[in-house]
């Protein structure tokens, strides 16, 4: 898949097959994040990859729109550290930002769907994951293949127009 039709293929994915990742593939998947650019190149992430199914749907309860996560294949935590650096916590979330996306571009890309929930229960994910107390759970990425449809490139993505959102020399 070329790069175009990876960035609008994927989408949020909520419901997935049975049918595990090949393990080639989701190593792959974690290079993605793993090669992401972040600020001063600190790369502030660590990720928790989770299969087994009582972790998932353990997890899966750390906030209200996280239960599709249960049915994933895959379920990858991603940890951030705690910052009393309201700056630094800022810059350290917009790296797994684009660490996420990355991870979810190439995921995209070998026709693996993908599906972002909040973590909002930081005690249950400790738990669940066995973090560090000095380390909490930015985001989680469900992963697995569509149950509903194949990835293919979406025509008319819903978003708002490109001449509302794109000011060119002011705004
Ligand atoms: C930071 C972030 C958090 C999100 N959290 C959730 C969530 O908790 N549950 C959920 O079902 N979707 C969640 N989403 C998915 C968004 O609702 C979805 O990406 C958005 O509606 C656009 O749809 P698309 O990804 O299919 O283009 C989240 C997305 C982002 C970027």
């Amino acid at each position: 898949m070329d790069t175009w039709d990876a960035i609008t293929s994927r989408r949020q994915v909520r419901s997935f097959t049975d049918e595990s990742i090949p393990e080639a593939v989701l190593r792959l998947i974690l290079e993605g994040a793993r090669l992401s650019p972040s600020g001063s190149n600190r790369q502030p992430w660590d990720f928790v990859v989770v299969s087994d199914q009582d972790q998932k749907t353990r997890l899966s309860a750390a906030w209200q729109g996280a239960g599709f996560t249960a049915g994933a294949a895959n379920v990858v935590a991603f940890v951030q550290p705690i910052s009393d650096d309201e700056r630094m916590a800022l810059m350290n979330r917009f790296d797994l930002g684009q660490a996420a996306l990355q991870l979810a571009l190439v995921a995209a890309d070998q026709g693996v769907g993908s599906g972002l929930a909040a973590c909002r229960d930081q005690d249950l994910a400790r738990e669940v994951l066995g973090l560090p107390q000095d380390r909490f759970v930015a985001i989680l990425v469900a992963l697995g293949f569509p149950a509903d449809r194949p990835l293919k490139p979406i025509k008319n993505l819903d978003r708002r127009p490109f001449d509302e959102v794109v000011h060119f020399d002011s705004w």
